[in-house]
């Protein structure tokens, strides 16, 4: 089993009967999602899902989980979902699938916010491998970009793998791809870009996680946020 399946596997014994448990995106949400489904049809463990993706959501429907659209959500026991990079305080990079509004939304709503990572995510400040993933209403774009390049940002609009378009999120948002100097800390560009009119939502979760699952040798190791903040 590689890694990914490993903590994916790990996670999925966090679900009891009758949770209502949060879908992420990404290679490693998949494996969560897939034994998910295999102990709801093995096991007959009973929950229902919501997804963070337009992906995720096909890939539960066809495995037959039982899915809740996330406007009728009311409540949200875990929410299972990987990262680009995670930091010592568990701060989270996050959106480079660009559906960062469910993403964080789910991450806000759930009791519990379980993350799935191996080593290769691990950073000593968010922010040190990937540039930061904005969304941002589409006529904001320019006057957003203006302002953080102002404080000193470089980076600009995401572009299709082909180059000759614009990604567009599952709701119209654009995404700017922004480096910051790397002085400031995750606690900084959260409050930056939470108050930055115009964005929609960003890819830094800040004071989010509850536990980061993070596999090292074939081995899972957990840390719990009450634990290193
Ligand atoms: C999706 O927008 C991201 O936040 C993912 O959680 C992230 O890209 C992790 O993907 P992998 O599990 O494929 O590494």
């Amino acid at each position: 089993m590689n890694d990914k399946a490993l903590v994916a596997h790990h996670a999925a014994h966090y679900v009891k009967d009758g949770m209502c448990v949060g879908l992420g995106t990404g290679s490693t949400a998949n494996y969560f999602i897939t034994e998910l489904a295999r102990r709801h049809r093995d096991e007959g463990l009973q929950v229902t899902v919501v997804a963070s993706s337009v992906v995720s959501t096909i890939k539960a429907q066809q495995l037959g989980l039982p899915l809740v659209a996330i406007e009728h959500l009311n409540r949200l026991d875990l929410y299972v979902d990987g990262a680009d990079e995670f930091s010592p305080d568990l701060s989270l990079l996050k959106g480079r699938g660009a559906d960062l509004v469910r993403e964080k939304l789910l991450a806000q709503a759930c009791k519990q916010f379980l993350v799935l990572v191996d080593s290769s995510k691990f950073v000593s400040r968010i922010g040190e491998r990937f540039a930061i993933p904005i969304e941002v209403m589409p006529f904001a774009w320019q006057l957003v970009k203006q302002k953080l390049k102002a404080m000193g940002a470089t980076g600009g609009l995401r572009q299709n793998a082909s180059g000759d378009g614009l990604i567009v999120t599952s709701h119209g948002s654009l995404v700017l791809d922004m480096v910051f100097d790397s002085q400031l800390t995750s606690q900084t560009l959260n409050e930056l870009l939470n108050n930055t009119a115009g964005v929609v939502e960003h890819g830094i979760f800040y004071g989010l996680s509850s536990a980061v699952f993070c596999a090292v040798d074939g081995e899972v190791q957990e840390q719990w946020a009450h634990e290193s903040i």
